[in-house]
Order: structure tokens, then sequence, then C-alpha cells
């Protein structure tokens, strides 16, 4: 795998999304090396807490690959996060071995997605999270119009969406958003004994509460699919590509509105 590094050591597999230049930004192939990466760690025995990581000081995620997409109709937008939901976001909600999210850095859009897609969520003291989608003239498509308001409530999601803003990591310990908030030099060793105080309990257990936790959220899944569609329709207004344009070109965008 290019994009994503796996290692296994006493129990705790440490998966880290590694395209540094580019924020960690999840194109199709790093999507796709995720999915591979949980296809394997899900029958191997030797994995019993997984960690998610980005690699370098600077981000855990950036966000879906702006560059990729920008050229999508509402079709292709559509199948992107479908594709998405059902190949890394859900299968991560629904992995049977707790995983967690150590976020080192910024965590925007998809990135954010999939911190919360995680089990549990711990933040260096210098991470930055956010959907900015909105800024883009898209809406969050890897199930942020869900997840964020099962965690911090309706109120402060739609603000966080309807602002595009980033949040630090104090304010998001206050959310709820993250667990914890260390410094950025102790996130690591956080993560691996939150994982090891994990370990000292039943996995079998753990995976029953994630299916039992996640039983109790699916009253809403039907605005996973209303995600879908709605981040389609987005790809075929004049906003979307004045929005994706406007950051390609590093300039502000000037929305028309329709
Ligand atoms: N997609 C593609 N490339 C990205 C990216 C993204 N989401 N985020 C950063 N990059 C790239 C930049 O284009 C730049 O590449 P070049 O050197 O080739 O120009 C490189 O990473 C470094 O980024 P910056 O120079 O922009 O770094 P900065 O420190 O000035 O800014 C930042 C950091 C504020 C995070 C800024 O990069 C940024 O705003 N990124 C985009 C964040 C965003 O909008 N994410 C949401 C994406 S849409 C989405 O995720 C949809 C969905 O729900 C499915």
């Amino acid at each position: 795998m290019e994009n994503v590094q796996l290692t296994i050591v006493d129990g705790i597999a440490m998966l880290v999304i590694n395209r540094p230049k580019q924020l960690n930004a999840l194109n199709k192939q790093t999507l796709s090396e995720i999915n591979e990466a949980f296809e394997y760690m899900r029958d191997n025995d030797a994995v019993k807490v997984v960690i998610m990581t980005g690699a370098g000081e600077k981000a855990f995620v950036a966000g879906a690959d702006i560059k990729e997409f920008a050229d999508f109709s509402g079709a292709e937008g559509s199948d992107l996060a479908k594709t998405g939901h059902m190949t890394v976001f859900n299968v991560i909600e629904e992995f049977s071995k707790p995983v967690i999210a150590a976020i080192n850095g910024f965590a925007l859009g998809g990135g954010l997605e999939l911190a919360m897609a995680a089990h549990v969520r711990i933040a260096s003291d210098n991470a930055r999270m956010g959907l900015p989608e909105t800024s883009l003239g898209v809406i969050p498509g890897y199930g942020g119009t869900q997840r964020l308001p099962q965690l911090i409530g309706k109120g402060r999601a739609l603000e966080m969406i309807f602002s595009a803003k980033m949040i630090d990591a104090s304010t998001a310990l206050n959310y709820g958003l993250v667990n914890a908030v260390v410094p950025q030099e102790a996130l690591q060793a956080t993560a691996e004994k939150m994982a090891r105080d994990f370990m000292k309990n039943s996995i079998v257990a753990m995976g029953y509460a994630i299916e039992a936790v996640n039983a109790g959220m699916l009253e809403g899944a039907i605005g996973y699919d209303v995600e879908v569609q709605a981040f389609g329709d987005c790809f075929e207004t004049a906003d979307f590509k004045e929005g994706t344009t406007a950051f390609l070109e590093k300039r502000k965008p000037q929305f028309p509105g329709a």
C-alpha cells in the first residue's frame, strides 16, 4: 500500500494515512487502501484495537481530495459519497474491534468524517477540526451530516456546517467531539495507553457493545441516503463550480447563489 501504512505490535494496529504533501487528503486510492487495511485487520486475530492517525505533524486528514472531484457530475458526486460510506466510513463505524482516531492536526471535511466514524477520538492540542464543505458549495458527503449532530447536537453541528469554520482542540473537547486533548508529543502514547486499557477487557464483549450502540442510531439511517443524494445534487450547482475552482486557484470564492 502506498498511501496507508499499517503496523501491528502487541495487539495494537497502527494505521497511518500517509500523503503528507497533500495533508493526507483522501483520494480514491487512499480510500481503497483504507478499505483493504480494515478487511485485513478484521480477520487477523493479532489485531485487538486499531489506532488511526495521519502522517506528519500538520494534518490528520484535510478532507476528500478536492482536485479529484472538482469536475464531477451530480451522479459521480453521489457515487463518490455512496462508495465512501459503504467501503470505508460504515466499515469503520461497524468494525467489531475498537477504533481510536488520534487526531494530530487538521481534521477537515472527509478527515473529520473519518475521525467521527471511529469509536473514540483523542486530539493533540494543535488539532483543528471543521466541516468546510459549504465554503466549496457542497455538503459533507462522508457521513458528516449524521455523525456530527449525533456527537455534539444539532445546533452546534449546523453552526459548524453553516460557518465552515474550524474549532480548536479545547472547543472540540468542550463539545464532546473528542474524548481527550493532549500535547502533540504525547498523542501516540496516550492513544496506545487507551488501547492497552481497552485490551484488558473482553474484545468479544466490545464487539457486541459497538453493534448495540450503532443499532441505537439506526432510526436516522435514512439520513445517510439523503446525504448521498444531496451531495450529488450540489455538484450540479454553479456555487460548487465556483467553490472548487476558487480553492484550486487559491482565491476566495464569489458564490453566484445558484
Ligand atoms: N484536497 C486536495 N488537496 C488538498 C486538500 C484537499 N482537501 N487539502 C490540502 N490540500 C493540498 C493543497 O492543495 C496543497 O497542495 P499544493 O502544495 O500542491 O498546492 C497542500 O495540500 C498543502 O495545503 P495548503 O498549501 O493549502 O496548506 P495551508 O497550511 O496553507 O492550509 C488547510 C491548510 C487550511 C488545511 C488548507 O489546505 C485547506 O483549506 N484544505 C482544504 C480543506 C477542505 O476544504 N476540506 C474539505 C474537502 S471536501 C470534502 O471533504 C467533501 C466530503 O465530505 C466528502
